[in-house]
Formats: structure tokens, C-alpha cells, sequence
């Protein structure tokens, strides 16, 4: 049999090894080094986001969004149950309700026309998941939080370098979040970002990220010892992350320009199956510029969406399902509370297929994905 084809598969692009090696012999490598400036820096430059906070994942990011959000019990939080368990984790932590609101079915995103009869008294965010880095309606959103009062926090763990009407992911809402973990766009092991957009947050958000110290005054000189201010955690990544991020930074368009490749060959392959009603392909909007972080099949049913995965599977390819709806989760029921009917979240979650997507996926190792999946399909009549 041919060589197995993994779901994801980290790489190396450039200079990874070269700048780690260069952070250690620097001296630093705790944090805060040259390497996180750099990183930060850029996303800045690139993007105008006024302040990037290089983070140890997109979750630490979420975190300290959910205690800038100033979260406490009984406050809510809207947001979709298709999503990581860390949008909703980093709410709980601070003792508030995740409030599931039901996804589009086209996109799979926070359905922004279902938002407004969710907000109640208690409301006190929206936190939008760019799934597969497709944007959400976000003209929608932001103008529903503003008419409300209501703080934004976007979710682009997998948006990084997409973009919203000619907006990057991340630089829309008050906050954003980015990830960089193995199984992203642009990758470090684990490693993420904040993305402040609101000036008035940032020295709050750098005292939080630094265990509740005033450490970053101390060394910018403006108080003469630091100490504990504020709640905080450990949120400062170390050097050698960053280091290894830098260099896919500096290879950023060539790592999407490779994505968007793959995206466009699988997006081609399966046109027909789907005009003749067969899957679904993902949808982007026109406004949207996506970071084709995933490509999803949609399959009729749960029960052919289970026998394509078997079916891939049998010939070594690792094609995998996604997001158990929050709101069915053990935690999510105790902690979180549904907003009306969820049907696209379960119905969507059960027919969802991922196919293999990574910057080193060949094209011969995507045909035989695409020619495994014609053939299921092939072989099975139409039900
Ligand atoms: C939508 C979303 N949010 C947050 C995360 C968490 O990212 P990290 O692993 O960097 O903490 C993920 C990870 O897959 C995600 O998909």
C-alpha cells in the first residue's frame, strides 16, 4: 500500500532552525526576546493592528481577551457552539455563561441574523469564530455590539492572513486571536497572538500577560520596581517559538499561495459531485478573502460521512471529522446555555468531513485523496 497520508504535518519553511539557534546564543530564550518584537511587529505593520501580544496559544490569547472583556458571574457571551472548546473555556474561567447562538449553513459561522434576540441584560460580549478563517458578517456584528454596547473578540485562531472587505481577520473587532499551533496556516509547535484594537486596553492587556505584574513599566523605566497589580497568568511565549514563527513569517505568502493551491484542486475536483447533489462544498462569500486553513466535504447524512471517512481511512488517509457541538458537551451543558434551536450546529457537525490540507501535501498525494473519494462515490449509488 502507498505511504500513508496524514490529516496535518508540520514543516519547515526557511530559516526555523537557523534563527533558534540564533535566540540561544542571544541569551534569552524565557520570553520577550528579539524574535517576539519581531513577530509582533509585524503583524502590526502588515495588518494596522495597534498592538500585537505575542502569546503561548491562541487559547492564553482568549484568556486574557476574557479578563479584558471584564467577565463575571452571571455575565453572557455570545458565540457559536461549532467551535474549539477554548472560545468557550476562556469565558467559564471567569465565571461567565457562554451563550450558543446557531451557525449559518453556509459559511458554518455565528449566524449574525440570530444574534440581537440572544442579548439580554446580562450581555456583555460577542465573541465570532472565523470558521476555516472565512470571516463572519462582521459589518452585521460590529453594528449590532455598538447599538448594544457590547465588546467584540474575534476568534481567527485559523484566520491569519485572511481578511473581511479588505480588513485582516483580527483587526475588526476590540480583540482578536490568533493561533499558531501545529495544525495551523502558520506554525510554531504552539504559539499564539492577541490583537488589541483598542488602544485603552493595552496597558491593562501587557500587565495581565506578565502573571499581574507591572514588570513592562519597570523595564520601559516608568516605575522603579515592579510588582503584583493585577490578575494575571503566564502568558509570555517563550523565544525559541518565536523564533521558529519569524521564519514562517518571513514565508508567509509563499505558505499561503501553497494553501490556496490545494484549496482551488479540491475545490475543482469535486464540482460535479456536487452539482449533481451529491456533497457540498465549503462556501466563501464574495467579500471574504479566506486563509484556506481547511477544506470540508459535506456529506448528505451522518451515516455516509462516517462510510467516506472508513473509506479513506482503509486507504490511508487520514480525513477527519470536526467541532463537537459545544452545547452537547458535558461542560457545555453544565456551564453554557443554548439560544433557541441549534439545527445547523448538530446537523452540520454530523455531515462534516476534513480533507488532508498541508503546506507539503504533493500534488500526487492530493490526487490520490481526490481519486478515493470519487471513488466512494462512484461505487455508491446514489441514495
Ligand atoms: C476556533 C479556535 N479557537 C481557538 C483554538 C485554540 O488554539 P490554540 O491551540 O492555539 O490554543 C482553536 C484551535 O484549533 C480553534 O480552532
Amino acid at each position: 500500500m502507498s505511504d500513508a497520508i496524514p490529516f496535518n504535518k508540520p514543516f519547515i519553511v526557511g530559516n526555523e532552525l537557523t534563527y533558534i539557534e540564533r535566540a540561544v546564543r542571544l541569551g534569552n530564550i524565557a520570553g520577550d526576546g528579539e524574535y517576539t518584537a519581531k513577530c509582533a511587529a509585524f503583524f502590526e505593520q502588515q495588518y494596522g493592528i495597534p498592538r500585537i501580544l505575542m502569546t503561548p496559544s491562541a487559547t492564553a490569547a482568549l484568556e486574557m481577551a476574557a479578563i479584558l472583556c471584564d467577565l463575571g458571574p452571571g455575565d453572557e457571551v455570545i458565540m457559536p457552539s461549532f467551535t474549539f472548546v477554548s472560545t468557550a473555556s476562556a469565558v467559564v474561567r471567569c465565571d461567565a455563561t457562554p451563550v450558543f447562538v446557531d451557525i449559518a449553513s453556509d459559511t458554518l459561522n455565528l449566524d449574525a441574523e440570530r444574534i440581537e434576540s440572544a442579548i439580554t441584560s446580562r450581555t456583555k460580549a460577542i465573541w465570532p469564530v472565523h470558521y476555516g478563517g472565512v470571516a463572519c458578517q462582521m459589518d452585521t456584528i460590529m453594528e449590532i455590539a455598538r447599538r448594544h454596547d457590547l465588546l467584540v473578540v474575534e476568534d481567527a485562531a485559523q484566520g491569519v492572513g485572511a481578511s473581511y472587505r479588505d480588513q485582516p481577520l483580527g483587526s475588526i473587532g476590540d480583540l482578536g486571536a490568533y493561533s499558531f499551533h501545529e495544525t495551523k496556516n502558520i506554525i510554531c509547535g504552539e504559539g499564539g497572538a492577541l490583537c488589541i484594537n483598542r488602544p485603552d486596553l493595552i496597558a491593562r492587556a501587557e500587565i495581565i500577560r506578565d502573571k499581574g505584574t507591572n514588570r513592562k513599566e519597570f523595564f520601559r523605566g516608568s516605575v522603579d520596581k515592579y510588582s503584583w497589580v493585577d490578575i494575571g497568568s503566564s502568558y509570555v511565549p517563550n523565544e525559541i517559538s518565536c523564533a521558529f514563527l519569524y521564519a514562517q513569517l518571513e514565508q508567509i505568502n509563499r505558505i499561503h499561495q501553497r494553501r490556496q493551491e490545494i484549496y482551488e484542486r479540491y475545490w475543482q475536483a469535486f464540482a460535479d459531485l456536487e452539482a449533481d447533489q451529491r456533497l457540498r462544498r465549503p462556501w466563501i462569500p464574495s467579500d471574504c478573502q479566506s486563509s484556506s486553513h481547511m477544506f470540508y466535504l459535506l456529506l448528505p447524512d451522518n451515516a455516509s460521512r462516517e462510510a467516506l471517512r472508513q473509506h479513506l481511512v482503509d486507504q490511508g488517509i487520514r480525513a477527519v471529522i470536526h467541532y463537537v457541538p459545544l452545547h452537547s458537551s458535558k461542560m457545555g451543558q453544565q456551564v453554557g446555555r443554548p439560544h433557541g434551536d441549534l439545527y445547523h450546529t448538530t446537523d452540520l457537525s454530523d455531515r462534516l468531513l476534513r480533507l488532508p490540507m498541508y503546506f507539503e501535501l504533493s500534488h500526487a498525494q492530493q490526487d490520490r485523496v481526490i481519486d478515493a473519494t470519487r471513488d466512494f462515490f462512484e461505487s455508491s449509488p446514489p441514495g
